[in-house]
């Protein structure tokens, strides 16, 4: 494997491994740590967050944080993790930032950061890289303005730079999600903190759930209710103040997911994956490929300190053979960061997987779904695209060619695994996006084809 060409238009060719083993390093996973830095800073004191992620995305989360007048120090840095100190002043006394608020790449720093701020008495501007600036964000806008937010942008609000004009008390709303997004969920129930009476968050599909459990460890009651009909609803009765905690960040199932899907694909492979968040809402990439007939072993492992009750488990992989699946539209919401990695499982599975109601996916860090078609489809697998469905016929050889990765981490390093049983060269185009999730990656990539 090497790096060829400039910065800005480099390339990483992967060569076929003969064997995978090893134990690769996960980081912090990443909707913990950009929430776990954005509730220190609503929590007044001192709060400690052990072993984040590290990549650019909760790195922006942590510069947001120290803009907003908290005391951000990174106290310790182990296996591509952080620790973080963060002192604040507390909600009610957050600083008016100097500067507009850059979010890099991380939709999810945006989002729950406009939450944030809608219940907060300050002017601040919000915004991102080119990828972020084309991100939809009227899902938020729209119900925090309900709320009795304030916010200027392009088309209507929609799209950043946004400017957010917060207020000290909102009105609380019931609001039912129109496409399933933890991050609408969570930036609503940020801006119920500050609303006068109870506010609720109705799914059709359960998203991940750790805004509610930290919300919790933090002393804030977030009931929860499943609905007759299936939906789900969440509920918090503001204003709520929080408690500054300690907590221990598990591995990210996210980032893992490369690995499960590397050895299970891969005819000579074991690679174990230490601590990795088994949360209900975020495992379903490993049943998903258990589905499929992934060789996937998992130990339970006690929570390692953290006060919000996220269940970890040590996994190891091991070559599979592989069966095409049925994803309905609920599990590609389930699983919406791993479909582009579990898109690649399905080259090589026996039959037709499909992919059903993936429409979401055009709306993250690129076109997932034009990404993976295009970047699959070089490697020489068939992939139709109708609609929001992705059909995929497996059994396919793939063989080394020039795949695109339009500065997506997940595209990047999706596609750097499928260098990894493709025959002949794989070149990864631009893959340095790798670094917003998972730092790591590429040097983990050859300590396990060692
Ligand atoms: C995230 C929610 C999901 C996910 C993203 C992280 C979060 O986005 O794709 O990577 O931390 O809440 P949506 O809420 O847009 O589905």
């Amino acid at each position: 494997m090497m790096t060829t060409g400039s910065a800005t238009g480099d390339a990483l060719v992967v060569r076929p491994a003969t064997r995978l083993r090893g134990r690769p390093g996960l980081p912090g996973d990443k909707s913990i740590s950009h929430r776990a830095l954005l509730l220190a800073l609503l929590a007044e004191g001192e709060s400690r967050i052990t072993a984040a992620g590290d990549g650019d995305d909760v790195r922006s989360t942590a510069g947001v944080v120290a803009a907003l007048g908290a005391t951000v120090e990174r106290v310790g840095e182990r296996g591509g993790r952080v620790d973080y100190r963060v002192v604040s002043p507390g909600g009610d006394a957050l600083q008016q930032p100097a500067a507009v608020l850059h979010c890099g790449n991380s939709g999810t720093t945006t989002r729950l950061l406009a939450g944030l701020l809608a219940g907060r008495p300050l002017a601040a501007t919000l915004d991102g890289d080119a990828s972020l600036r084309r991100r939809p964000m009227g899902r938020v806008t729209e119900p925090l303005t309900a709320m009795g937010a304030s916010f200027a942008g392009p088309a209507g609000a929609t799209l950043l730079p946004l400017e957010v004009r917060g207020r000290a008390r909102l009105s609380p709303i019931a609001w039912t999600t129109p496409v399933p997004s933890a991050q609408v969920k969570s930036a609503i129930l940020l801006a119920a903190l500050a609303a006068d009476g109870e506010t609720s968050v109705t799914e059709g599909v359960t998203t991940r759930d750790h805004t509610e459990r930290m919300l919790r460890a933090r002393g804030v009651a977030v009931p929860e209710e499943t609905l007759a009909d299936g939906r789900h609803t969440v509920s918090l009765a503001g204003p709520a103040a929080l408690n500054a905690v300690a907590e221990t960040v598990p591995a990210d199932p996210s980032a893992a997911a490369f690995w499960l899907v590397a050895g299970a694909i891969h005819p000579d492979a074991e690679l174990l994956l230490d601590g990795v968040s088994t949360n209900p809402t975020r495992r379903a990439i490993i049943d998903i490929l258990r589905r499929m007939g992934a060789d996937i072993e998992e130990h339970d492992v006690p929570g390692t300190g953290g006060p919000d009750g996220e269940p970890l488990a040590d996994l190891v992989v091991r070559s599979s053979e592989l069966r095409s699946v049925d994803l309905s539209p609920a599990e590609v919401a389930a699983a919406i960061d791993e479909i582009p990695v579990l898109a690649l499982a399905a080259t090589v599975a026996t039959g037709t997987t499909r992919i059903r109601g993936a429409g979401e996916l055009r709306h993250k860090e690129s076109d997932r779904i034009a990404g993976i078609a295009d970047g699959l489809t070089a490697l020489g697998a068939r992939v139709r695209v109708t609609g929001d469905d992705i059909e995929i016929d497996g059994g396919r050889r793939l063989a080394g060619a020039v795949t695109e990765t339009h500065d997506d981490h997940r595209l990047a390093m999706t596609f750097a695994i499928a260098g990894l049983i493709a025959e002949g060269e794989t070149i990864v185009r631009r893959p340095g996006s790798a670094a917003i999730s998972y730092p790591g990656f590429f040097a983990e990539l050859q300590g396990v084809r060692a």
